[in-house]
């Protein structure tokens, strides 16, 4: 087992490592020489996507966090309503799934009871499905009508990290790809992405080398009972996928919050020393949070701060900063994600905990 992790502790570190090579797979097993996204496999054109009406994006878990991000960028690339949920909640409740609707299960396994079932039931009603998974061969990549591999490499860890990250990109491309076809973006706007796109792996290597400063905020928050991470559009469904990191690996209560939110509530779990990690990667919304993490910081809150090099504003009013490489503003995610799976980490392995196999989860949920 030890040669399998290949010089690293453990197969999370590993994993997390693994992520620009990992990134640059997923991409470059989807682009031509011209630089095009190559869906060819996809059985969907432009009058389907002309014919539907909404987008659902189901899944659990990280697969689940992913999904929200694929939502934003479709919404904003396509300009078609997209719904997300997560599976088990999405299969008991009223939904709306019918022939004029395309439904994106994502899920790293492909295996999950849930999203599976929610598969099965959206095509009885008539929809196509499209499933984005890591695992060739798998349950949910069988059944689907067409399917995106993220071609991440096998994940052992059981919190999911080079899934994440890989997925979100998958996502994307499908979006870019989509919109294009659809006439909702020019080939200048889509190439422009796609070029940045292609400067993520070198972007999360640089906070990869960089390491060693997340080993102090490790230090300072190990004892904590309890942390929140906060943060604004997909700054925050980047906060819910720290906080299950955090949670999941080193049992303390972490919990996400959407900073808006935070005077409705959430300010009162404020106390002397309680780590608030602070998304704010966002153009349009910096300000906003700027101001949050001084509302915070002035009730006593350690504030870690993520954002870009250029926001030097962050340091007023927080504990610490971890600086990560511009991009743009909807990529951002894919990059400011990687501190928070460092910090997991270095908090579990601090707390002497079973980093890998952390109690009373698993890899895949293949049970209800
Ligand atoms: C479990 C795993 C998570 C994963 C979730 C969904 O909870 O521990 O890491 O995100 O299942 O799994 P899937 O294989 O469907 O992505």
């Amino acid at each position: 087992e030890s040669a399998e992790k290949g010089g690293y502790d453990c197969f999370m570190e590993k994993e997390i490592f693994e992520q620009p090579d990992g990134i640059k797979h997923t991409l470059e097993r989807r682009l031509d020489e011209s630089g095009k996204i190559v869906l060819d496999d996809i059985h969907i054109d432009k009058s389907y996507l002309d014919y539907i009406n909404k987008i659902y994006i189901i899944a659990c878990g990280t697969a689940y966090n992913a999904g929200i991000l694929g939502k934003t960028a479709m919404q904003k690339w396509m300009g078609i309503p997209v719904i997300t949920d997560i599976a088990s909640e999405f299969r008991y409740n009223q939904n709306f799934v019918d022939e004029k609707t395309l439904v994106i299960l994502v899920s790293q396994s492909g295996e999950t009871a849930d999203t599976l079932a929610v598969l099965r039931d959206s095509k009885k009603k008539g929809a196509r499905v499209l499933a984005v998974t890591n695992v060739v061969g798998s349950s949910i990549a069988r059944e689907a009508d067409d399917v995106f591999y993220t071609w991440a490499g096998p994940e052992i860890a059981v919190a999911s990290t080079k899934a994440y990250t890989t997925q979100i990109v998958a996502l994307y491309m499908i979006a870019l790809n989509f919109a294009l076809e659809m006439e909702k973006i020019s080939e200048a706007e889509y190439f422009d992405i796609i070029d940045k796109m292609k400067e993520i792996p070198s972007k999360v290597q640089e906070v990869l080398d960089n390491r060693d400063y997340i080993n102090v905020i490790a230090d300072e928050i190990v004892g904590s009972e309890h942390a929140f991470f906060l943060g604004r559009g997909v700054d925050y469904a980047l906060a819910m996928e720290g906080s299950l990191k955090l949670k999941e690996i080193s049992y303390i209560h972490a919990e996400a919050f959407a900073a808006g939110e935070l005077k409705h509530g959430t300010i009162a779990l404020v106390e002397d020393g309680t780590p608030i990690i602070s998304i704010a990667t966002q153009q349009n919304l910096f300000e906003k949070m700027v101001s949050n993490m001084e509302e915070v910081r002035a009730r006593g809150a350690y504030v870690v701060a993520i954002s870009q090099k250029h926001n030097k504003e962050v340091e007023k009013v927080s504990n610490r900063v971890i600086y990560i490489p511009d991009s743009e503003d909807i990529l951002s995610p894919i990059i400011a994600v990687i501190p928070m799976q460092l910090l997991a980490l270095t908090v579990s392995s601090k707390r002497g905990l079973d980093v890998d196999k952390p109690r009373n989860l698993a890899k895949s949920v293949t049970v209800e």
